[in-house]
């Protein structure tokens, strides 16, 4: 399999006031073609400095990141899906879903059609005319979800893309997210504070220490695919999320008793 994402030995360090702040430390993840790779660590160690470093809208203070382009210059190299629900209040949700394909240059009938086939996907295809005030937080969600996909991207980069919703809604849409990406085997780099869903939908589980954040442990996911829900209930899943936990409880106790 063929690298598609590299980052190397990136290091953050945020100017602020009270001076120089170590976000990053020496972190380096490679992540292969069609690969869901899901970082997990406590609050505060640089997850989502990261993930802004990978979509490029962060500098790196040093070390490399690289997006390998594929055959098609058209693509965009990534989208990223956020916590917050990024989705512009004054457009419908099918033009919301499309304006990733308008930004492109895409025609009017192309982008539509591709936009209300997403908007399928995550069953919104009847709210297509509606505006987000008009849904709920996971509908939202499920929109950015579809624009980010609509865009074609070589990678998904997403951050805690189902952090706010409640735990229902969350465990359908990590069922959606499961069905959409067997369908089209993207790389995803995919950031939680869930063990449970980090083992749920990873073919990776990446831990990284508490601030500074660097690399700590790298367990890979061996459970069979398809996965649903009912995965949650193996004893496979059961050992390994555990496992996970006993990695990670040390630096959780770390990053706590320096917040106090
Ligand atoms: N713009 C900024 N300026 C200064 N410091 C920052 C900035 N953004 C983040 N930081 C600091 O960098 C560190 C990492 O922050 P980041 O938001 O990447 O963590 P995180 O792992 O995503 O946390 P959470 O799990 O709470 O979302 C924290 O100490 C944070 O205070
Ligand atoms: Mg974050």
């Amino acid at each position: 399999m063929a690298s598609k994402i590299i980052a190397h030995n990136v290091n953050k360090i945020y100017a602020t006031v009270r001076g120089p702040v170590t976000a990053i430390d020496s972190f380096s993840l490679e992540v292969e073609e069609g690969e869901f790779v899901c970082i997990v660590g406590p609050s505060g160690c640089g997850k989502s400095t990261f993930l802004r470093i990978l979509a490029g809208l962060e500098p790196l203070s040093s070390g490399r990141v690289t997006i390998i382009p594929g055959d098609d210059p058209a693509k965009p190299l990534n989208n990223v899906v956020f916590q917050e629900y990024a989705i512009f209040p004054w457009k419908t949700l099918v033009d919301n879903v499309a304006f990733g394909l308008q930004m492109r240059g895409v025609s009017k009938a192309t982008r539509i059609e591709i936009a209300l086939d997403w908007l399928e996907r995550v069953g919104l295809r009847r709210f297509a005319h509606y505006y987000p005030a008009q849904i709920s937080g996971g509908m939202k969600q499920r929109v950015s979800i579809a624009r980010a996909l609509a865009n074609d991207p070589e990678v998904l980069l997403m951050d805690e893309p189902l952090g706010a919703l409640d735990a229902q809604t969350r465990n359908v849409l990590q069922e959606e997210l499961l069905r959409i990406w067997e369908e089209n085997r993207k790389t995803v780099v995919y950031i939680t504070h869930s063990i449970d869903e980090a083992v749920l939908l990873g073919d990776r589980v990446v831990l990284m220490t508490a601030h500074p954040g660097t690399h700590k442990a790298t367990f890979p996911v061996g459970l069979p695919r398809p996965r649903t829900l009912k995965t949650t209930s193996t004893a496979a899943y059961n050992d390994l999320t555990y496992a996970i936990w006993e990695s990670l409880q040390g630096e959780v106790m770390r990053a706590m008793k320096a917040q106090r």
